[in-house]
């Protein structure tokens, strides 16, 4: 057999595939419409048919709450270790974190304020909030008691967090579990304390 002709028979094969397929499954919907006329193979076609479309609403159902579940993933708060925000401090030219109130900043872009060597790399991989305010860049400085300061000492937090969170580089990473957030990312009641003092500053009944 030619190749030419071998061709137009296996199209032939498959147009007499199709038609017959269309025939069956026209015939079974214009027919079966109810049990009673059903002959047992159409009755196999209907259970196929039945098949294909629960397997369908299944796979549509599986679809939904898979994106449910993605969408709730997406809404919960990142939040890190203080052991993963310690091994970014930019060493070996690695990216710089730093975190204020527990809020976590990508300042990588800030090398050279924070890379090793710089002037700021004490604020590279921890959080050093209290120093912030206080300048005291060492262990001692990192020990003070955020209790102890007044409203308005809190208050030029607000100022930093501003200046990262709005920075044209520098960039959100996530929350850090520990003083200020617990693992699931809710403040603690040490950030709420430090939050209702600052705020009440901003409304002028300092507490
Ligand atoms: C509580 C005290 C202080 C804190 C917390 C602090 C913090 C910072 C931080 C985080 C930056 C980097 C900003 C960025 O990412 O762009 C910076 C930059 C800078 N700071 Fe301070 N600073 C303090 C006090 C001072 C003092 C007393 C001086 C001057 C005597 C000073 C001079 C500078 C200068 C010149 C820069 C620009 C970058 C540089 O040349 O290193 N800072 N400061």
């Amino acid at each position: 057999m030619s190749s030419t002709i071998r061709n137009l028979f296996l199209k032939f094969l498959l147009l007499l595939i199709l038609c017959s397929a269309f025939f069956i499954w026209s015939n079974t919907t214009e027919e079966c419409k109810h049990e009673g006329c059903l002959n047992p193979d159409q009755a196999h076609v209907v259970a196929a048919k039945e098949l294909v479309s629960k397997t369908g609403q299944l796979l549509g159902q599986v679809y939904d709450v898979a994106s449910d579940l993605f969408k709730w993933s997406n809404t919960q708060a990142r939040v890190i270790s203080t052991e993963e925000l310690a091994s970014k401090t930019g060493k070996n030219d690695g990216q710089i974190w730093l975190s204020l109130l527990g809020q976590v900043y990508n300042v990588t872009s800030g090398r050279d304020f924070y890379g090793p060597d710089r002037s700021y790399n004490f604020f590279a991989g921890k959080d050093a909030s209290p120093t912030f305010f206080t300048g005291v860049f060492n262990d001692e400085g990192l020990k003070a008691d955020m209790r102890s300061f007044s409203p308005k000492d809190l208050q030029s937090l607000e100022v930093w967090i501003k200046f990262y969170a709005e920075h044209d580089s520098y960039n959100y990473v996530a929350l850090l579990k520990g003083d200020y957030y617990d693992a699931k990312g809710n403040p603690t009641p040490l950030l709420n304390e430090i939050t209702q003092k600052i705020a009440s500053v901003d409304e002028g009944q300092e507490l």
